[in-house]
């Protein structure tokens, strides 16, 4: 037996890093000890400015003490209370006030943790509901290539980025996926939403066309794919999906864990996009990453559908110990009111010009092949060095930090998507920063 006792206590290996290199990581360590507003502070003391809210999700930025306080007096008040069978105030207060701000007919709201579990929970609540129904051939699920759900069985099969998929199997059977909608030849360094590629949408008649419409529970897409690397939706293209579904009897399911929350410069994706889902799943910005939660909302059509049966009776044998956890509530109310009171979904949309306009100025920079953007998100696509797919990325993300700025890479993209409270100036910063860095690289 190995002799775990005598770690000493900064021993890095213990922990197994998710999504890390972790021998690269433990040669050469990151750490963060704090954060406030825009910036962490490192091990070093050095600051760094946040260019990616976290990891999508502090949306109104680090450290805000309503949300602290919030949590300081619900962890004072009520650890913890039993989701099931049981309930307790915040949690049906949430959900009310989600119901209110989520855009059309989407009026309950069922509580996971993670946006994994969220989408996990909107594939079987389609199931569930088709079955309801008595249309309980429909179990098929269609996804698209790029396309990122998590990390979940479920999330991994309607997934479409090889990397998650290859080490695990077949897993979730019955799925197919739509084509992505990247094309550098038609849409390189379009602002916004590109103009080509609607009829990608297409595509859903081809596959309903080979598996046939009773087959087929729900087609699931990000409205904005953002893990993959910034996927603008083409003009019109959630339009032609959100008919082909109708058309179909097929859900359709957002998963707005980026968009959501003034990501976009709109409340969430469907409203920036004008297109209506009849499931989305939400995470990240809802508590503003303060504590682990996340939901799935879905229309009245479908709770009503599986509201039958005995009274008595469970209607869906689903849940999570942590569903709709107190801390997480208190998080998220709190966050709610400092999105509203800050607006800072509009002032996402009043800054949008600016950002494109910043990030835009980079198209001439060494190597890079396109930039797209919308609200307060840009990609940034830098050409592959040969036979080595993600170096020239990387290399950029360590030297980016070395200088105080931090993105998201995936491959040879450079994912930004900074806080909403960002000023002007730590824009320009930013574009600075990486303009230099980006003509450094070879
Ligand atoms: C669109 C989308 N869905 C699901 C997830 C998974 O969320 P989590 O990492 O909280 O499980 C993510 C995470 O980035 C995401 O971007």
């Amino acid at each position: 037996m190995p002799d775990t006792t005598h770690r000493a206590i900064n021993d890095l290996q213990s922990y197994w890093m998710p999504f890390t290199a972790n021998r690269q990581f433990k040669a050469a360590p990151r750490m963060f000890v704090s954060a406030k507003g825009m910036y962490y502070t490192t091990e070093e003391g050095r600051e760094v400015l946040d260019g990616v809210s976290g990891m999508w999700c502090v949306n109104a930025g680090h450290g805000r003490e309503q949300i602290t306080d919030a949590i300081r007096q619900q962890a004072d008040q009520m650890d913890y209370a039993t989701a099931f069978q049981m309930g307790h105030p915040l949690a049906f207060e949430l959900a009310s006030r989600l119901t209110n701000m989520l855009p059309g007919n989407l009026d309950h709201v069922f509580f996971a943790n993670s946006g994994s579990e969220a989408v996990d929970t909107a594939l079987k609540i389609a199931l569930a509901y088709h079955r309801a129904r008595g249309e309980g051939t429909r179990t098929r699920f269609i996804g698209r290539e790029r396309g990122y759900h998590g990390v979940g069985f479920g999330g991994t099969a309607v997934g479409g980025i090889v990397n998650n998929r290859k080490q695990f199997g077949n897993m979730l059977g019955g799925v197919d996926h739509l084509p992505h909608t990247h094309n550098l030849e038609k849409n390189a360094f379009s602002k916004g939403q590109p103009e080509w590629g609607a009829a990608l949408a297409d595509e859903l008649e081809r596959l309903v066309a080979l598996h046939d419409a009773s087959t087929i529970a729900a087609v699931i897409v990000e409205p904005m794919a953002g893990s993959t690397g910034v996927l603008v939706p083409p003009v019109g293209y959630l339009d032609r999906l959100r008919k082909i579904c109708t058309r179909h009897g097929i859900l359709l399911i957002f998963d707005e864990v980026i968009t959501g929350f003034g990501r976009t410069g709109a409340s969430f994706g469907a409203e920036r996009f004008g297109v209506q889902p009849d499931l989305m799943t939400m995470a990240k910005g809802l508590t503003n990453g303060a504590v682990p939660m996340s939901a799935v909302a879905t229309t009245d059509t479908i709770y009503d559908a599986l509201m039958d049966g005995p009274t008595g009776m469970i209607e869906l044998f689903h849940g999570y110990t942590y569903s709709a956890h107190p801390l997480a509530c208190a998080a998220a109310l709190a966050t709610l009111d400092v999105y509203e009171t800050e607006r800072l979904f509009d002032r996402c949309a009043e800054l949008a010009p600016y950002w494109e306009e910043a990030v835009h100025t980079l198209s001439e920079a060494k190597n890079v092949i396109d930039i797209r953007n919308i609200g307060l998100v840009a990609g940034i696509e830098l050409a592959s060095r040969d036979g080595a797919t993600g170096a020239r990325g990387y290399d950029c993300f360590l030297r980016c930090y070395e200088k105080g700025l931090l993105f998201r890479q995936t491959g040879d993209i450079l994912a930004l998507a900074p806080p909403l409270i960002i000023e002007k100036s730590e824009i320009d910063h930013i574009v600075d920063v990486l303009g230099t860095v980006i003509n450094e690289l070879d």
